[in-house]
């Protein structure tokens, strides 16, 4: 039996499908104070399958979350199997200055506390937030299914990574597809003067595809979009697996000479069309 949270709903659908498994009728709403009621209104199995973001609004989401690990566990629920597709609060997984909260610490112990028997999630920010777990919890990949999309969209590409830290994504997809791929670097070409570059490649005249784990702002990649076109690049298509957008994000990236934009249903979004349902399922088959 799956449940699907309000900020998954047909992600939870996609993949009791792809699992040959029913959804829970649910209810969950506001009271006028804005306090959230949650009622699962269907008696359940021994064992469940929770799908729920926490992205925007992140703490409304982790309360619906808590609310419906909960209420499985008092309705004699023993194995809840929680599949968070973005994991809100990830990019806070340690104290940068002294006296911040680690909050993706705080949110994992909260979940567990809840009632989670075990967490799936997708492209996690630091793979070590498994580690802050001490049930089982999985990093699953959405990148494949991003180099599947890529295949069928776009002939012959260079991958590029906007950052060092996204170079991993794009050799990944590179190696799937068979192309190459490259990172943006910054130069120091004289202590008053820095470009920033492909690496390694030429880009001249050939398609890209920028990939990376998450658009937040779209910062990062209205920066990457404008050195590519400085260097003559072809089309641009924009990658990533969790897409954020915050506020005109998108407009932003378009602005800056992305002929498309692509993310995953890890996050509901204008372009969410590249499906995690399949993989999850896969997953959560093998346990
Ligand atoms: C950074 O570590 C991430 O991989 C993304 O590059 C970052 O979160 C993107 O943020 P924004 O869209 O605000 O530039």
């Amino acid at each position: 039996m799956i449940i699907g949270g309000s900020s998954s709903q047909k992600l939870a659908a996609n993949i009791a499908h792809e699992m040959d498994d029913v959804l829970c009728p649910l209810e969950t709403r506001k009271f006028p104070d804005g306090e959230r009621y949650l009622r699962i209104k269907k008696e359940v199995d021994d064992g469940v399958v929770v799908v729920q973001s926490t992205g925007f609004p992140q703490d409304e989401n982790l309360m619906e979350l808590f609310l419906i690990l909960k209420t499985l566990r008092s309705m004699g629920v023993n194995n809840i199997r929680t599949v968070i597709p973005y994991f809100g609060y990830g990019r806070q997984e340690k104290s940068f200055n002294s006296g911040e909260a680690v909050s993706a610490e705080v949110v994992c112990q909260l979940i567990e506390f809840a009632g989670a028997s075990s967490v799936y999630s997708l492209n996690l920010h630091e793979k070590s937030i498994c580690d802050l777990f001490r049930i089982p919890a999985f990093n699953l990949s959405a990148i494949p299914a991003i180099a599947r999309y890529v295949e069928k969209n776009v002939e012959d590409p260079v991958i590029i990574a906007p950052d060092k830290g996204a170079l991993g994504f794009a050799q990944e997809v590179a190696q799937i597809l068979g192309c190459p791929s490259d990172h943006l670097e910054k130069i120091r070409l004289s202590p008053e003067k820095v470009e920033t570059k492909p690496k390694n490649l030429d880009v001249e005249g050939r398609d890209a595809v920028i990939i990376d784990d998450i658009i937040s702002t779209g910062g990062t990649i209205v920066n990457a979009c404008q050195i590519l076109k400085e260097h003559q690049v072809g089309r641009i298509v924009v990658s990533c697996v969790h897409p954020v957008l915050v506020g005109d994000a998108l407009l932003k990236i378009f602005t800056a000479g992305a002929d498309d934009v692509v993310g995953t249903n890890t996050l509901k979004s204008e372009v969410s069309n590249v499906s995690v349902a399949g993989l999850v399922a896969e997953a959560l088959k093998k346990e």
